[in-house]
Order: structure tokens, then sequence, then C-alpha cells
């Protein structure tokens, strides 16, 4: 099978690494991948919402199967693209239509499917430009902290938490003249929950589905969660605090409503699916609903499943998904990002990358990386993702800690507390 994946982060490098030690592969091309990818394939200068250009690549490569990595192009709508396509309908293509992508694409929609279907969530509304006062009045009837949602995409930054009614009123004007564009002219106002946060995915072909391990992201820039949100600094699986029972109640009160509710509105969901959870008390509740894996979350999640994951994007592909075994390791994963100075704000980019010594027992996963004139330097604001696996995560941090030194390049920061809050 010669496949393609779309994306350039850490998470389409960790599902190259993985999907080219499938036996089912032939040839392994990514739209555009980074300066780690042309290690597991060769990337194509094409960009993730180009549909019109992934079209001619599928046709001139012979492409067998596309799995779309980011949630851009999904929501987008690159889902409806192939299928309505006479030629690329027989291609399958791992990621939803555009009307499951909207359960990331939408926080309203997202809210509205939770709560037709009994799938626990914070109690909310969403609100237009016009309705200001609406806003203000409903928020005084809840308590503070105040948690705003850009309704539309937002790379990460759609959500502010607000401690009094003054910032949310503030905040509530950026948004509504445009801070996040079209994504921020309508507003999801809704209850803080209090609690521990966790990631869990499963993968899908809309009929059944395969819980994949859950993960632990740290989302905050800077040491002992502090500082601005980013995509992701650094993360852990398994969840100390996501055991066997926990775990069954995510199935039971998550995971199978959301599956009724696919169904029950005929969306074809076969691809990945995120749900970010809130643990209050004992009780999952879901804060967010992403359609795709999670970036750093893939970069621990992926190397602990020991079976292959061609053979069950394939059985996705052909709603065979109740057949496949899904094989997890008992290893514990860890992953540390190495950043560049600024991110999540301005940072510089094109700094050379260098290795001072051998790694040992990691993998280094690339994310905004690029190859120039035959030297590695970087390009983006998360630069490498760097994970062990061990018995315990313990031991994977401190083999994560012992080599990142070894990885240089000027400006370079990471947290060094991943795994200390557990
Ligand atoms: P998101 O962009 O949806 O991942 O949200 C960003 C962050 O905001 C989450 O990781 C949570 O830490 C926080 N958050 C979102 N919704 C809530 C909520 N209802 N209560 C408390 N925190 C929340
Ligand atoms: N790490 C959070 C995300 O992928 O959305």
């Amino acid at each position: 099978m010669n496949v393609l994946i779309i994306g350039s982060g850490g998470r389409e490098h960790t599902l190259a690494w993985k999907i080219k030690q499938s036996p089912l592969l032939g040839k392994l091309y990514l739209a555009p991948g980074n300066g780690g990818t042309t290690e597991t394939g060769e990337n194509l200068d094409v960009n993730p919402t180009d549909f019109e250009a992934i079209r001619q690549v599928v046709l001139n490569k012979k492409i067998d199967m596309v799995v779309v990595g980011p949630e851009q192009p999904l929501v987008g709508g690159i889902g409806d693209y192939f299928r309505q396509d006479l030629v690329l309908n027989r291609i399958p293509l791992i990621g939803p239509e555009k009307a499951g992508a909207l359960l990331e694409g939408s926080k309203d929609y997202a809210n509205r499917f939770m709560d037709k279907y009994g799938i626990p969530t914070a109690r909310f509304r969403s609100f237009a430009a016009r309705e200001m006062e609406d806003a203000m009045e409903y928020l005084q009837r809840l308590e503070a902290p105040y948690v705003l949602k850009a309704d539309g995409l937002a790379g990460g930054k759609g959500v502010v938490i607000c401690q009094n009614l003054d910032e949310a009123r503030q905040t509530l004007q950026t948004f509504f003249e445009g801070r996040f564009g079209e994504s921020s002219k309508k507003v999801v106002v809704e209850e803080f929950l209090e609690g521990k946060e966790l990631s869990v995915f499963i993968l899908t072909d809309g009929r059944n589905y395969k819980m994949f391990p859950a993960a632990k992201d740290y989302k905050r820039i800077g040491e002992g969660d502090t500082g601005p949100n980013t995509g992701g600094m650094g993360a852990l699986s398994p969840v100390p605090y996501g055991g066997e029972d926990f775990m069954e109640k995510v199935r039971h009160q998550v995971i199978e409503p959301t599956m009724e509710g696919l169904r029950n509105e005929r969306i074809d969901y076969r691809g990945f699916l995120y749900f970010g959870l809130m643990k209050v008390g004992d009780h999952p509740y879901v804060i967010e609903y992403n359609v795709r894996m999670g970036d750093p979350e893939a970069q621990v999640v992926i190397p602990r499943i020991a079976s292959d994951l061609l053979e069950a994007l394939d059985a996705v592909a052909h709603q065979r998904l109740e057949d496949y075994e899904l094989k997890i390791s008992p290893s514990a994963a860890a992953t540390v990002i190495l950043a560049s100075e600024g991110y999540p704000g301005k940072y510089e980019k094109g700094q050379p990358i260098t290795l001072a010594g051998g790694l040992e027992d990691v993998y280094v996963f690339h994310a905004g990386t690029e190859q120039k004139d035959s030297q590695l330097v970087t390009s983006g604001g998360r630069v490498m993702a760097v994970t062990a696996l061990a018995e315990h995560y313990r031991n994977a941090l401190s083999t994560i800690y012992s080599n990142i030194e070894k990885i240089q390049f000027e400006g370079r920061y990471y947290r060094r507390d991943i795994g200390y809050d557990v």
C-alpha cells in the first residue's frame, strides 16, 4: 500500500515512523513533512489545505490511503472533497467528513451534540456579537472563574479563563471584534470545571472503535504549569489517575454515547477521535473533542501500540475494525518537547541543530525542523519531541533528560518538570 500522510508536525513524524514498520507498506509520502520525516518517507512540497494539489499527488504517486494528521484540512472538508470526487472516492482517507470534523470546528456544535446525547460536559451557552449583554447576564449566574471559548478553530489559543466579570467583558469584546477572525464571532460561555485533565483517544470505523492508551499533556509553557498555553510541552502515557474503573466510566458515559450520536446523525466517521476530559472527583466530563490524534500525545501513545497501525487503518477504511486485534505495550512512555525560545509568542527560525554525542534509548520525533543545504535547522515553535519508553515513566523521563542536552540549537527551551507532579 502506498500511503500519503498529510501534515508536518511531531504527530505526523510519529505516525510515519510507526506506519513505516508495517509489512503492508509500499511507499510512504508526506505532505509536506519536516526535516525528520525524510528518514521515513518522501516529503512533497504540498500544502495540507490545497486539496487540488493533494489530488494530483494521490493520482501521480498511486496512493492507496491518505492519513490526515491535523484538523485544518478536516474542518476545511478534505473528507467531503475525496468522497465527492469520482476518482478519489475509491481511495480511503483516514479522517471524518466535514460534518464529523465540526466536533472540533465548532465548540457550539460540540456542546449541543453532547447535550443531545447525554454526554457529561460543563453547563454552557453560546452568544453572537449582538448578544453581549445577554452573555454578561448569563455570566452573572455562574461563579468565577469563567471559561470563554471562541467557537471556531484558533490554533489552541481560543480558550480564555477569566477571573472576574470585568476580565470576562473585555475578553468577550476582543473575541467579538475578531481576535480570531470568524472563529470568535460566536463565543461559548462555560462553567469552570475543577479537576485533572487527560486525553483519551479512539480509532473508529464508524461502527466499532478501539481505545488507544490515554495520555496526559503538559499544555503550559512554564514549569509548574505557569504561563500561556501552548500546543503541548510534554506528555505521559499511561495516565496515573486514569485507572481501569475510571476508563470504564469513560467508555460508558462518553465514548459509547458519542458513537451512538455519530451514527444517529449519519456522520461517516472513520478516523481518530480525541476526547479532552476533565476528571472531576471520579467522573469524566468532556471539555473538548478533537477529530485527530493529539500532539504531543501521539508521541507517547503511538510508540505504545504493539500491533500494526497500518493494518488498523486499513481495517478502518473497510469497516472491519471489529476483527482487528489492538495490542498495547505495557511500557510507560514520556515525551519532552524542545521548543524555540519565545514560543508560543515570537521566536527565531533557521537556527542550526547539532548533536553533541550519540543519543541512547530515545526516539526523536521532529516538528519544526527542515533541511537547508544539508543542514538541519529550526523552522517552528515546537522543534522536536524526545520520547522514551520504560517500565515506569520515571525511568523514561530520566533517559530523556540525560539525552536531551545533546540536542543543541540557539534559543533551545524545554520544561524540566515533565512528570514531576504525578
Ligand atoms: P481547549 O483549547 O479546548 O483544549 O482548552 C484549553 C484549556 O482550557 C484546557 O486544556 C483546559 O485546561 C481549559 N478548559 C477548557 N474548558 C474548561 C472548563 N469548562 N473548565 C475548566 N477548564 C477548562
Ligand atoms: N496537545 C493538545 C492537542 O493536540 O490538541
